[in-house]
């Protein structure tokens, strides 16, 4: 029989989040959200203690209209990154076009991503998933020569919503040519949020045995309510860096039906409640994730959001 505490002792002792609320949150709703809000709403995550907050993508705004205001977002971080020094503004970049516009805007660090479907890979950046790798190949190396650090994701592994299953050597084989590629760390999406634990475990063996566990992140959308159980399973491997949206906000246009992120104050309730650091206060989270909401004119999509505020009323 294991114990609770000899299980337990398996776990991170602190846990890296990656805040994806001003970019996946927002990158799917279809009014334009101003960017004095988008804006407003990171200096909320950081007084909140998140410090790493995805800020925006340099995307093509034909695709994606909703970050179009990349350049004036990373004009209004500036002053913001100036006073908060240790915080990271990571932004996606699909191409060298994408990149010089991160460059431009002073980016410390970009974002490259791919898919471990080529149904996925071909609806969401036009191109198969080896065309994508070559499209990466001179993002990284300008990166490189700037000092810019780069991430690398996959999408849909766990499933995929044009392709449906997906065989964890499949996402190993795309993470182990993003890490070779430079990428100092590889973000795993479950986009459309269909895995379950033992899924989720079998994928990450499999892709711990071609990148470090200590260089990879989970990126787990709630779709089917799963993503707090998959994340448990993935600690319990050792991962240790998790991507989630505040108020739980999110969707992908190119992943039809898949709901947002996993909710950081889901998470983070989770975390305080396993002895896991972060180094944020969840209560000044949940009162950013009400100041989006608002905007947006609905509730937090987070349980543990309204539990509190229903206990604060
Ligand atoms: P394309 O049409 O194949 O590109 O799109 P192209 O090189 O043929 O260029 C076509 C037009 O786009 C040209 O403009 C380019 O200048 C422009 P035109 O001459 O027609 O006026 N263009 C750009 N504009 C701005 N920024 C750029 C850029 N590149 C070209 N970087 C492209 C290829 C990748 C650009 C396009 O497919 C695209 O923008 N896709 C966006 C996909 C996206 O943002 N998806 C959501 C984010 S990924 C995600 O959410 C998953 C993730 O969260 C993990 C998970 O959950 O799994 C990360
Ligand atoms: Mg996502």
């Amino acid at each position: 029989m294991v114990l609770v505490d000899d299980h337990i002792e398996h776990l991170p002792n602190e846990v890296r989040i990656v805040e994806m609320g001003p970019r996946d949150g927002l990158q799917n709703e279809k009014q334009p959200v101003p960017t004095e809000v988008k804006v407003e709403l990171i200096k909320r995550l950081i007084i909140a203690g998140e410090k790493d907050i995805e800020a925006t993508a340099f995307v093509s705004p034909k695709w994606v209209p909703q970050m179009a205001d990349h350049h004036d977002m990373m004009q209004a971080i500036k002053p913001i990154k100036e006073a908060n020094p240790d915080v990271t503004f990571p932004v996606l970049t699909p191409n060298l076009k994408g990149f010089e516009g991160a460059l431009a805007g002073h980016a410390e660090e970009v974002a490259v991503f791919a898919a471990a479907s080529e149904g996925f890979s071909q609806k969401n950046i036009n191109c198969s998933i080896a065309e994508s790798i070559e499209r990466f190949k001179p993002v990284v190396e300008a990166a490189k020569k700037h000092d810019i650090k780069v991430r690398g994701y996959v999408s849909c592994v766990l499933g995929c919503p044009f392709d449906g299953d997906i065989a964890p050597g499949q996402v190993a084989k795309v993470a182990k040519d993003l890490y070779e590629l430079g990428c100092y760390e590889i973000s795993l999406g479950d986009t459309i949020g269909v895995g379950t634990p033992a899924k989720a475990k079998a994928m990450i063996e499999a892709v711990s045995k071609v990148v470090p566990v200590d260089k990879l992140a989970c990126h787990f959308h709630d779709t089917y309510g799963q993503a707090l159980a998959n994340l448990y399973a993935c600690l319990e491997l050792g991962v240790s860096t998790i991507d989630s949206s505040v108020a739980g906000l999110g969707g992908c246009p190119y992943a039809p039906g898949a709901t947002g992120n996993v909710a950081t104050e889901d998470v983070v309730y989770m975390l305080n409640g396993l002895g896991i650091k972060t180094g944020i206060d969840l209560d000044k989270l949940i009162d950013a994730g009400v100041y989006i909401s608002d905007h947006l004119g609905r509730k937090p999509v987070s349980r543990v959001a309204n539990a509190v505020l229903a206990k604060r009323q």
